[in-house]
C-alpha cells in the first residue's frame, strides 16, 4: 500500500516562511516512491499552496470542511470552494476542533460527508484523552468516535482517510508507542473491514518525528502519519517522508 504523510500546519506560517517550506517541498517531493506527501495549510494560503506546488507530486489540503454546501454560515468555508483551490484533503474533527469549537461526533461525520459530496478526501481523526486511556476506554471511544462517519459515509466510507491521533500524544512529544498505536490501529482496521473499507488508510498522529517516524511506520496498520510540529521544518517532515518510504512491515 502506497504510504501517506500528511502535514498538518495548524494556526502557523506567513506568506513568507510558507513560501520557503512549500518550495523545499516542492523541490523533493517527486522523488520519494511508495509514498503520497501533503499539506494542510491555513485557509488563506490555499492559493498560495496550489501555485507553489502544482504539478508537482506534493498535494494540499485543507484543516476543516463545513458540513454544509452553501448557505447562511458565516466564516465557513464549502468543499466546493476548497476543490477550487485544487485542495485534495480536508482533515476533519481534530482533536483540537471537537476541544475548542465544539465539534461533536455528529458534526464531524456531517463534515466527513459533504468534503466527499464536494470532492475532497476527508481525514477523519479519532483519539482518545489521557484519562479514557487510564480509564481502559480507548478502544470504546475511537469506535464511537468513528461509527457515525461509516453511517454517514454509508458506502462511500472506504474513499476517506483515518487518522488514530492520541490526544495526550498531540504536541507534548509523547508520542504513543508502536505497540500501542498499533493495537488502537488493528481495532479501527476491524471495524473498517465489517464495512468493507479494510483499505482505507489509517494514520497515526501525535508527535511524529524523524527519530519515532519509522518504528511507528513500520507498524502493518499503520499506513502513514498525521504530522503537526515536525510538519513546519521541511527537512523533518521530508525525513519522516523517508522513513516512510522504507518501512519494513507493509
Ligand atoms: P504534533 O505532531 O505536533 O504532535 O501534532 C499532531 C497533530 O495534531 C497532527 O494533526
Amino acid at each position: 500500500m502506497t504510504m501517506l504523510v500528511v502535514g498538518n500546519w495548524k494556526l502557523h506560517g506567513d506568506w513568507h516562511s510558507n513560501a520557503e517550506r512549500l518550495a523545499a517541498l516542492h523541490g523533493h517531493g517527486a522523488v520519494v516512491p511508495g509514498v503520497t506527501l501533503a499539506v494542510c495549510v491555513p485557509m488563506p494560503y490555499l492559493q498560495q499552496a496550489q501555485q507553489a506546488l502544482q504539478n508537482g507530486a506534493v498535494a494540499w489540503g485543507a484543516q476543516d470542511v463545513s458540513a454544509h454546501a452553501t448557505g447562511a454560515y458565516t466564516g465557513e468555508v464549502s468543499a466546493a470552494m476548497l476543490k477550487e483551490f485544487g485542495a485534495r484533503f480536508a482533515i476533519v474533527g481534530h482533536s483540537e476542533r471537537r476541544q475548542y469549537h465544539g465539534e461533536s461526533n455528529e458534526t464531524v461525520a456531517a463534515k466527513a460527508r459533504a468534503a466527499l459530496a464536494g470532492g475532497v478526501v476527508p481525514i477523519v481523526c479519532v483519539g482518545e484523552s489521557l484519562q479514557q486511556r487510564q480509564a481502559q476506554q480507548t478502544e470504546a471511544v475511537v469506535l464511537a468516535q468513528l461509527e457515525p462517519v461509516l453511517q454517514a459515509l454509508q458506502q462511500d466510507a472506504g474513499r476517506m482517510v483515518l487518522a488514530y491521533e492520541p490526544i495526550w500524544a498531540i504536541g507534548t512529544g509523547q508520542t504513543a508507542t508502536a505497540e500501542q498505536a498499533q493495537a488502537v490501529h488493528a481495532v479501527l482496521r476491524a471495524r473498517l473491514q465489517q464495512d468493507g473499507a479494510s483499505s482505507v488508510p489509517v494514520l497515526y498522529g501525535g508527535s511524529v518525528n524523524p527519530g519515532n517516524a519509522s518504528a511507528l511506520l513500520a507498524q502493518p496498520d499503520i499506513d502513514g502519519a498525521l504530522v503537526g510540529g515536525a510538519s513546519l521544518v521541511a527537512e523533518d517532515f521530508l525525513a519522516i517522508v523517508q522513513a516512510a518510504a522504507t518501512p519494513t512491515g507493509h
